[in-house]
């Protein structure tokens, strides 16, 4: 039977970044992924980091291309009433940012330093079973190249995201599952346009959300709220630019940029958390433990958050036999948690359109606007959460 220290299943950002932590203390760790290399590498997800996630790559030796590449942005235009409302979160935060860097530019980086220290990552490997989660020795079982094969170790980080294994190898009893289903969905598109305005911008507007940020000076991504079981196939280039015309452009901007849509999908949205993110041997990171509508980029960010924590944890135990931060691991990550789905449920009811939604609810959406971006008080609270929540590690 193999064996390691720290057995990681999910080769995503919170298992790659996991790997790269305790490597760079001198803890081993093998990381089990169900997918291909080339599968991982290509998925296209988020693209917005916080303050905190840009230090932690940059503390972690990931410095280079993120300084080359990464494109910092400090403000967020909110629309809404045909109008701009500028809401720059660099100034109200005292001087903290967001950076445009796709997620999987942040898997490539980790990716080529764990290869580069010869990490031991095995793809295509899907994790069928977990045992002894409960004692010493719990032991991961996974298929490779047609064979059942059998991995040791002292702890378990559960990084399989959403749909993985290490939750469901809970006892349910053991667990509480918070959840909401939001009654739309968001199309996200790519296109080879540059932005045509360097900030974030979010359309507010009676017919629904939509989005555009930059991906690249010369590429934009953009969003538009959807029905939840939509198909791309029903959004011709056409529509498409519609209704984001129709959302996002307001008086005294210029209107968004056209260009060739490269690619659309349909995103559904969702809050989820699980309490607790641990269980006897087996600590839940990243989106196996929790769930965030997109709105306000949060995803990545909290795997991020998790993975600094159980990182910490991880090297208390090995290096000082200290087993205090271990015992708070979950009660840490599930604090700062509340806050984040606290944060992103309500940003995610301030800006869509609810089917039934009466005239007061969308004037009282129309006033939390107002609110966050004409006070002193609303952009501070704003910004504060914007650009990453303190993490205790
Ligand atoms: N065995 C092995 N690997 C598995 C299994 C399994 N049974 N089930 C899932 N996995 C793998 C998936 O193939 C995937 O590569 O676990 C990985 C989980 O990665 P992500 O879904 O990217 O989750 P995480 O690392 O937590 O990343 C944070 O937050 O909001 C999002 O966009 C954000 O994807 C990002 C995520």
């Amino acid at each position: 039977m193999m064996r390691t220290q720290v057995g990681i299943i999910g080769a995503g950002p919170a298992g790659l970044m996991l790997s790269h932590l305790l490597h760079l203390e001198g803890i081993e760790s093998v990381i089990i992924e169900r997918s291909e290399q080339d599968h991982v590498r290509s998925r296209l997800r988020a693209g917005v980091l916080e303050q905190g996630t840009i230090e932690m790559m940059r503390e972690v030796g990931l410095a280079e291309r993120i300084d080359r590449l990464a494109l910092e942005q400090h403000a967020l235009d909110f629309r809404f009433n045909n109008r701009s409302h500028r809401l720059d979160f660099h100034e109200a935060s005292g001087g903290r940012s967001a950076w445009a860097y796709p997620q999987h530019e942040v898997v490539a980086d980790l990716m080529r330093v764990r290869e580069e220290a010869g990490a031991q990552i095995l793809y295509d490997s899907p994790v069928s079973r977990i045992e002894g989660l409960e004692g010493d020795r719990p032991v991961i079982h996974f298929e490779s190249e047609g064979k059942q094969h059998a991995l040791s170790c002292d702890f378990v980080a559960g990084c399989d995201g959403f749909r993985g294994i290490s939750r469901t190898a809970i006892p349910s009893h053991k667990l509480a599952l918070y959840d909401r289903v939001y009654p739309f969905g968001w199309l996200g598109i790519l296109a080879d346009a540059p932005p045509a305005i360097q900030d974030i911008t979010w359309g507010c507007h009676a017919d629904g959300f939509a989005m555009m940020s930059i991906r690249t000076p010369e590429v934009t991504r953009l969003y538009l709220q959807c029905e939840p079981d939509d198909s791309p196939d029903n959004w011709s280039d056409d529509r498409i630019w519609a209704e984001l015309h129709k959302r996002l452009d307001v008086d005294g901007q210029p209107p968004i940029n056209e260009g060739r849509i490269t690619q659309k999908g349909v995103t559904a949205m969702r809050s989820f958390i699980c309490e607790p993110m641990r269980f006897g041997r087996m600590f839940l990171a990243g989106d196996a433990a929790h769930i965030v509508p997109p709105t306000g980029a949060k995803g990545l960010n909290s795997a991020m958050a998790d993975i600094k924590v159980l990182g910490r944890s991880l090297v208390e135990h090995y290096k000082r036999n200290d087993q205090r931060w271990l015992d708070n691991y979950s009660d840490t990550c599930l604090e700062r948690m509340w806050l984040v789905q606290r944060f992103s449920a309500g940003l995610c009811t301030m800006v869509h359109q609810f089917p039934g939604d009466s005239d007061f609810q969308r004037r009282m959406q129309l006033a939390e606007l107002n609110y966050m971006t004409g006070t002193h008080e609303g952009r501070a609270a704003f910004a504060h959460n914007f650009t990453g929540l303190p993490v205790h590690a």
